[in-house]
């Protein structure tokens, strides 16, 4: 039986709808953009990671579709340049099978504090197993247990039957030896179609500065905020 929540436990419509911030005067005009989308990115990824409010600068909302709709969740970013964006995650969980339907995703990183957003709609593919154990070997020892152990998107019976998987895991590869990388994780790279860069201004009049991949480079337009 489920009951409707009491309105008074949280906020109310007025409450929520009154949450509102005025953003800052520092633009981004077309003069201070990197030639391409991959290097301004890098710039605002370290001005991300540089900035001390920012928690998890590269935590990044993966957006993939399958046969019953759009489905978002947080990945981390692992690695970027020319190939594109990669983060890393086992090949049987829910995104994984997304991907096999349909590999065009969205990535977007949201730098609220920063006032920024960037939107990134591209082709996702796996990395070589070689890169993806390459980075498994550098994982802490219970987040590789823990790939062992994860199922990653199936129902679970019970907590206690996670742990028990990963007290398995951990006598048969005890601390301090190799962890072989499981044969059900790796990474994928999105190549970027197109590449936003957002930035608040005031009025919620907005810096929209949209990269495209074109047959002969990178196109880039402004859109209205
Ligand atoms: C900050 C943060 C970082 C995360 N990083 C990853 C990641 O790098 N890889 C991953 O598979 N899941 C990561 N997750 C968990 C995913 O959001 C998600 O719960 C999980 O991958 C299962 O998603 P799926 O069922 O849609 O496949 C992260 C969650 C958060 C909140």
């Amino acid at each position: 039986m489920s009951t409707l929540p009491d309105p008074s436990d949280g906020l109310n419509r007025d409450e929520i709808r009154a949450m509102r911030r005025s953003y800052g005067e520092v633009g981004l005009a077309e003069a201070d953009l990197a030639s391409d989308p991959i290097s301004q990115f890098q710039r605002w990824l370290l001005e991300a990671a540089q900035n001390p409010v920012i928690v998890e600068a590269n935590a990044m909302v993966l957006s993939t579709v399958d046969e019953t709709g759009p489905q978002s969740r947080t990945v981390l970013l692992k690695d970027v340049g020319s190939d594109g964006f990669s983060f890393f995650t086992n090949y049987g969980s829910q995104k994984a099978r997304a991907i096999a339907f349909n590999p065009r995703v969205g990535l977007l990183f949201p730098w609220y504090a920063m006032e920024r957003q960037v939107i990134v709609r591209g082709s996702a593919l796996k990395v070589s197993t070689e890169e993806s154990r390459q980075y498994f070997a550098t994982r802490p020892w219970g987040s590789q247990i823990g790939a062992w152990a994860s199922s990653q998107s199936d129902e679970l019976e019970s907590r206690e039957h996670l742990q028990a998987r990963y007290d398995e895991f951990t006598q048969k590869f005890p601390e301090g030896s190799v962890v072989p990388m499981p044969p059900h994780w790796g990474g994928y790279v999105v190549t970027p179609q197109a590449v936003e860069f957002w930035q608040g201004r005031y009025s919620r009049l907005h810096d929209r500065l949209l990269f495209t991949a074109t047959a002969s480079g990178w196109s880039l337009t402004r859109l209205h905020p």
